[in-house]
Parts: structure tokens; C-alpha cells; sequence
């Protein structure tokens, strides 16, 4: 898990947050093993920003992945911040509901729940 949090962190570092001064980095290693990060990346016109979870899924099928095998998500703050609604719904997207979405804060606690957990009855179309 060591590489997968070293890639949210440094992806955290990275992240341009003018705007909510929140910066968030996440990492996905995709069933290849390869991780892929991402950062958020906000704009003057605020709904136009990018969540760092948006940000490591592009990253991963740029890189020729389509499977999340596990996640890690890296906030500062007082406590771990967790993926977005919007998020929840593009992770689960990739990752089954047994994959482990960690959540951490810089070098500090770490609250693990599993896709399930954060998006139950996530929608679907093959199932509708
Ligand atoms: N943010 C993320 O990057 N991921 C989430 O799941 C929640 C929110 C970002 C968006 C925005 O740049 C900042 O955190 C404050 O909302």
C-alpha cells in the first residue's frame, strides 16, 4: 500500500486548489498493478474544477487500464476527507464493491471502507 500512498501524496503536493485551499490527491493501482495519480485541479470558474479521483480514473484509461484494483485518497485537514457523491458513482464505474478505498490524511490516520461501503446500490445500466 506504501506506493499507493506515496503516489496520493505526491499527487496531493501538486494539486491547484487557489480557490478552496483544499488540496486532495488520489491514486488507483488498476488489476495491471500499475498505479495512476491525480490531483484536484480547480478553475476561476468553479464548477468547471476537476476532483482528484476524476483526475487518477483519466489518468488510468489514458493509460490503457479499465479496472481499479484498489484506491487511495490523500486530504489534509482534521479528519481523512472521503470522495465525493460524483466520485463515488465514476470509481464505481471500475472498481467492484469489494475494492478498498483508503482515506488518509498527510502522514496520519487512515479510514479504509470498501466501494460497497460508499456507494451502495450504485447505479448500473446492465443491471436496469
Ligand atoms: N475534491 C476532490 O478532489 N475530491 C473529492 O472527492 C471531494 C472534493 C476537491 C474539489 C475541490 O477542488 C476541493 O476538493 C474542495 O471541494
Amino acid at each position: 500500500m506504501k506506493n499507493l500512498s506515496n503516489a496520493a501524496k505526491a499527487a496531493m503536493q501538486k494539486a491547484y486548489a487557489p480557490y478552496s485551499n483544499y488540496s486532495v490527491g488520489a491514486a488507483v493501482r488498476g488489476s495491471n498493478g500499475e498505479v495512476y495519480s491525480g490531483c484536484n485541479v480547480e478553475n476561476a470558474a468553479y464548477p468547471l474544477g476537476n476532483c482528484a479521483e476524476t483526475s487518477a480514473i483519466a489518468a488510468m484509461i489514458a493509460g490503457g487500464e479499465r479496472e481499479i484494483a484498489e484506491v487511495f485518497i490523500m486530504t489534509k485537514g482534521a479528519k481523512p476527507g472521503t470522495p465525493c457523491g460524483g466520485c463515488r458513482q465514476r470509481l464505481a464505474e471500475f472498481a467492484s464493491a469489494d475494492v478498498l478505498v483508503h482515506c488518509a490524511l498527510e502522514g496520519g490516520e487512515v479510514n479504509t471502507y470498501t466501494m460497497g461501503e460508499l456507494l451502495p446500490h450504485a447505479f448500473d445500466l446492465k443491471e436496469q
